[in-house]
């Protein structure tokens, strides 16, 4: 990531036509930039990154080679979307990855959250050396790092951004969105005309599911937590929750608590809802979820998801909590 510090005179990107004018600027800087050479970008299929590869795509087609690694740590159904929305529908140069066990074996007892998010960052950009070696002419790496990963990238989370330059790779970086807040790159996202419900995306840490499943991550209790989530983020969609709260999302600490199924003793892992608004994340409310609605969700959890025994709900803005756990 190259430390640069956004002009004070520069617009907040609100309106299409300031994102329009945007675009067109990155667009020929991307073009000067690049000229005919490859550019490799590690699609998570988060909103930084879809954006950035909605605009290489408009600025040098398929000169944009677009990797997505699927570590094992996405949200259910996430992987299959990326491949349905850029491989089907934009004809996205699209290389997808399945290195979920290489991920997890390399995971395993490791319980602290810095050295998990180094494993994870270091074993990306083992993926992306091995795909870079196989590909001739690539001499660009595309990041979706935004501002807020500048802000914050002095001591307060060590590998905000999953991947990151190898040193013997010698790729130089685009970062087409790297002065934008979040709330830019969705204005921008949709003036580029990706659909609504990616646009719209929640952020999703570059290491996933890996902060949320907390300490050590077991294949049982991710498991859990996947499906936790996606239970989570159907009844945010049925009420319509889902429209207007930020960011919604399931964490899993690694703890177990007694209960009771099916008149028997069962211990399992307490699934914690956080629910938060906010415009650019250095802060965050919370969303007052109403009572009917939580029910449904823990009765849900609680009855369809193996593991988990408790539903908690986070009541911490931040400051003081960060928005994830981890
Ligand atoms: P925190 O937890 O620091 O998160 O309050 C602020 C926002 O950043 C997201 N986040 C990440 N985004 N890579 C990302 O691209 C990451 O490693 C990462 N970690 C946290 C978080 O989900 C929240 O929206």
């Amino acid at each position: 990531m190259e430390i640069c510090k956004r002009p004070d005179d520069m617009v907040r990107i609100t309106t299409k036509e300031l994102a329009d004018a945007f675009i067109e600027e990155q667009i020929s800087e991307i073009r000067a930039q690049v000229g005919d050479k490859k550019v490799l970008l590690a699609l998570s299929g988060g909103v930084d990154s879809s954006v950035v590869a909605a605009l290489l795509i408009k600025a040098i087609g398929k000169q944009l080679i677009c990797v997505h690694v699927n570590h094992g740590l996405m949200r259910k159904g996430e992987s299959e979307q990326v491949i349905e929305v850029f491989k089907n529908g934009l004809d996205a140069n699209l290389i997808y990855i399945d290195a979920t066990d290489r991920f997890l074996d390399l995971l395993k007892d490791v319980a602290e959250p810095e050295r998990k998010r180094k494993i994870i960052g270091g074993e990306f950009i083992e993926v992306f050396n091995e795909e870079a070696k196989k590909l001739e002419g690539v001499d660009f790496l595309a990041q979706g790092t935004i501002y807020p990963d500048i802000l914050e990238s002095d001591g307060v989370k060590a590998h905000h951004n999953v991947g990151g330059l190898p040193e013997d790779m010698k790729l130089e970086l685009v970062e087409p969105v790297k002065l934008l807040y979040k709330d830019e790159v969705r204005v921008v996202g949709k003036a580029l005309g990706l659909p609504e419900n990616m646009v719209d995306r929640q952020p999703f840490p570059g290491p996933g599911l890996g902060v949320r499943c907390l300490g050590a991550i077991t294949r049982d209790r991710l498991h859990a937590l996947r499906e936790a989530d996606a239970i989570l983020r159907e009844e945010f969609e049925i009420c319509g929750l889902s429209k207007t709260v930020w960011q919604y999302f399931i964490a899993v600490p690694d703890m177990k608590s007694v209960g009771v199924k099916n008149d028997k003793r069962y211990e399992g892992w307490p699934a914690i809802i956080r629910a938060v608004n906010t415009t650019d994340a250095m802060t965050a409310t919370i969303e007052e979820i109403p009572y009917a609605v939580l029910h449904k969700i823990t009765n849900r959890i609680t009855n369809e998801v193996e593991g988990i025994n408790r539903v908690l709900l986070d009541l911490t803005p931040k400051p003081i909590g960060t928005i994830e756990w981890e």
